[in-house]
This record gives C-alpha cells, structure tokens and sequence, in this order.
C-alpha cells in the first residue's frame, strides 16, 4: 500500500512540473468520483489555470445537474462550467433504437460540446490550453493493454464507453491523469483527504450515456426521460432511507417501453411499466442481483404507483451478470 498523503504530494509536484507556470488545462467533470477527484487534485496543484466543463445531456438523473454544481462549487471550489446540451443530443437521437448507436451519437455529441468549450476558453485566454485532466485509475490502463498474447480484448469493445482520450479534433492536448496508478478504494482515499464530501466519493457508478442506456429503443418516446427521473429518485431516496445505499454497487430504475393493463382507483389505466435493478460487484464486471426484503419492495412498489404518473408496474429484475449485462443496454 501506499501511503496516501504521499502520493498526493509527490502527485502535486509532478503536475507542477509538467505544467509549469503558464500553461492552462481543462477537464471534464462528469459528476463520478474519479474526474472529480483528479479534477480536485489538479486545482490543488495549479489553482485557476485548471477549467473544468459540466455537460448536461439531458440524460441525467432528477436533480443531477444542481447536485453536482453544489459539490463542485461550494464543497471544493472548482472553476466550472455548465453547458446545457439536452437539447442538441435529444434531437441528435430522435428515433434511434440501435444501443450502439445512441452510444456513439452520445460519444460524438459529447465531443463536439467539449470542443466548443475547448476553443471559447482559447477565445477568452488569446491562447490554447495544453493539457487534459483524465481521471484514468490503473484498472482502466491494464484493461487498455491488455498483455499480448492473452486472448483478453479491451471491455470497451463489449460496450463503446466514450470517457477514452483524444477530446478534440485539432489541439493535441497532453494528457494529465493522476490517478493512472490507483484503484477504486485508494482514489476514495485520496478524495478524502482532499476534502471531497464522503457521501459524494460512496455514489453509485453512473454510465456515461446516462439514462439513455436505461430506456430501450428511442430515449424520446412518451415522457419516458420524466417517468424514469421520478422512478429512480423514490428508489433510490427508500434505499438511502433503509441504510442499504452503501451495500449496493448500482441501483437504478429502467422504463419499460410496453404498455400494460391496471386498475388505479375505479379507472382501468393503460400505462408503463417499470423495472427496479440493484447489483452487488466488485469491479462491475460480475455483478449479483441484490436481495431486498419484501416489505421494502412492498412499500416501494407502492409508491412508485402511486406517486408517478403513468406508470401502474413495477417489475424487478433478478438475473445476474452474466447472463444479463449491469445496464439493460
Ligand atoms: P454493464 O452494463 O456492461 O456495465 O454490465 C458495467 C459497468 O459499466 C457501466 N457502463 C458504462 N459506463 N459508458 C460508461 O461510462 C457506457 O457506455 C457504459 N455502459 C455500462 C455500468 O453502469 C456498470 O457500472
């Protein structure tokens, strides 16, 4: 083990060097624990020099966005930028069901936003940034390059997962990643004692497509977007409630794009229905589903119908990984 306080000093210094007095860098923070630790790590070293763009895709979580920006400003002071994009990546998707697909329009989207961000911030500096904060831990790196030879292939061919480098076209920016050497439970550490709120370094991992991921087929149709934020708070709120937040690797709400039959009050509804999903893993790459009491379930289930419109079931999902994937895309 290393010893913590130490690695962030010698991290400072390193950075330090490579960036030198006059050089400015970006980051993009997506709300996880590990940009938003290297993220802390770098304003640390270099202060104002560090710029940092939030995108809201219009594929967050209920309250995300404002979540977010309060930890980041008022908890740990970072120079941040919030760009509202939903409207530009739910059009760009209008219509596509192919996963893969929303995947990389998503991927694409995010890019072409952070570019934007990239070349107003050479506009207002009269000059470019050079480096690119990453928050990469060492899973990712070994995972990247795989030995040769080893019959593994890199997981992100299983999924395209867009947080991987090169974020703009034409300014060559070096790559900063702090955290390269790290796993999971020592990045945690580091934030820390860097003063990231606790509650904000045990969230659940959140996938870069967001909700998208979460709403098979067309992420527009009906009020899907709406029904999954309000489903997903009352779960996730009654898990935080029972004190089981911190046993569950990732818990979350998927709408269900069929209709079904039910009776709520004397009126028969024809409404969505939705399911409920939570994982134990370690790393995400084998999960277990979890085991909630009925009574939980009960009053959860209950809720959910009685509180969000237009959905009148709830379902849960019980398979594993494998067979099934974490996400339902
Ligand atoms: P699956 O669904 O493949 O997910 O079992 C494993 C872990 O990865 C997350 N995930 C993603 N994260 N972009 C991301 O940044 C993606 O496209 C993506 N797909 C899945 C998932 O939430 C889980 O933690």
């Amino acid at each position: 083990g290393w010893k913590m306080e130490d690695v962030l000093e010698e991290e400072i210094k390193v950075i330090r060097g490579m960036v030198g007095t006059q050089d400015h860098v970006i980051c993009a923070l997506s709300g996880g624990v590990d940009s938003t630790v290297a993220a802390t790590l770098v304003y640390k070293a270099i202060g104002e020099r560090l710029h940092c763009v939030f995108v809201d895709n219009g594929l967050l979580r209920y309250k995300e966005q404002e979540r977010v920006m309060e930890t980041f400003e008022k908890d740990l002071h970072l120079p941040v930028t919030c760009v509202d994009a939903s409207v530009q990546f739910l059009s760009e998707l209008k219509g596509v069901t192919d996963p893969e697909k929303k995947r990389k329009i998503i991927g694409k989207e995010f890019i072409s936003v952070f570019d934007a961000f990239a070349h107003d911030l050479e506009q207002k500096l009269g000059k470019k940034p050079t480096y690119l904060v990453q928050g990469t831990l060492y899973p990712d790196v070994i995972e990247s390059c795989p030995p040769p030879g080893s019959g593994k292939t890199h997981s992100h061919t299983i999924k395209s997962h867009h947080n991987v480098g090169g974020l703009t076209k034409d300014m060559k920016l070096k790559l900063i990643e702090p955290l390269k050497l790290l796993f999971k439970d020592e990045v945690r550490e580091l934030g820390k004692i860097l003063d990231v709120p606790v509650s904000f370094l045990k969230r659940h991992p959140f996938p870069g497509p967001g909700l998208a991921v979460r709403i098979p087929g067309d992420v527009n149709q009906g009020n899907a977007l709406d029904i999954l934020r309000q489903v997903d708070e009352i779960f996730i709120q009654a898990i935080k409630d029972a004190g089981i937040y911190d046993q569950i690797w990732q818990a979350f709400a998927v709408f269900l794009p069929v209709k079904t039959t039910g009776v709520q009050g004397d009126q028969r509804t024809h409404s969505n229905a939705v399911a409920l999903r939570a994982v134990t893993s370690q790393d995400g790459m084998t999960a277990d589903w979890y085991y909630f009491e009925h009574k939980f379930l009960d009053d959860v289930s209950r809720k959910i119908c009685n509180s969000v419109r237009g959905v009148n079931r709830v379902c849960l999902d019980i398979t594993s990984k494998p067979p099934s994937t974490i996400e339902w895309e």
